[in-house]
């Protein structure tokens, strides 16, 4: 099973703020959907409350250290490793869908990244972590010349982590 992280972030890394993503890029919401339908998506406690719900025609995956936590038509998990093993036997790719402190957590072991890169700064509070691109083949790259213009790169890792 491939562990992918999908994410879009501003030139400057910054993937939220005060909860929330700070900009609406018409069609990226589209193309999230379709990546993901039919997948298992892995979700921090905070991204799940700022989508707040369950997302349909996908398994979702929420991690939280809370013992008593609980998210409707979820899975809560505890830690990386149980949301791991709660992948269906014959899921093919497991999402992992943020936010900053569950990217920062995974980032090392990803093997591929779906990433929309707005081209402009933006202030916000959290940020996507760096990472290595020379672990990485780039094997999708588009320029998407829309009302809000952005980049979306598929990267797939070549060196084992
Ligand atoms: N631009 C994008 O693509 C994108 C995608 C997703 C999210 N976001 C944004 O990112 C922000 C949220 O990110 P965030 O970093 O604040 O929070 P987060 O990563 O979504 O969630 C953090 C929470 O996850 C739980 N957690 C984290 N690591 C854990 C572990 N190892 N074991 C058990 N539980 C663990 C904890 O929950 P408890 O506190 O309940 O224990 C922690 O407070 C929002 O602004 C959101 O809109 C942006």
């Amino acid at each position: 099973m491939l562990k992918s992280l999908i994410v879009a972030m501003a030139s400057n890394s910054v993937i939220g703020d005060k909860g929330e993503i700070p900009w609406k890029i018409p069609g990226e919401q589209k193309m999230f959907k379709e990546i993901t339908m039919g997948h298992t998506m892995i979700m921090g406690r905070k991204t799940h409350e700022s989508i707040g719900r369950a997302l349909p025609g996908r398994t979702n995956i929420v991690i939280t250290r809370q013992p008593d936590y609980e998210a409707p038509d979820c899975i809560v998990v505890h830690d990386l490793k149980s949301a791991l093993q709660h992948c269906q036997s014959d899921e093919s790719e497991a999402f992992i869908i943020g936010g900053g402190q569950i990217f920062q957590e995974t980032i090392s072991s990803a093997d591929r990244i779906y990433l929309t890169v707005l081209p402009r700064e933006m202030p916000g509070d959290t940020y996507f972590p760096e990472f290595s691109e020379s672990d990485y083949e780039v094997i999708k790259s588009n320029f998407i010349d829309a009302v809000e213009p952005y980049h979306f790169y598929i990267y797939e890792r070549i060196h084992e982590n």
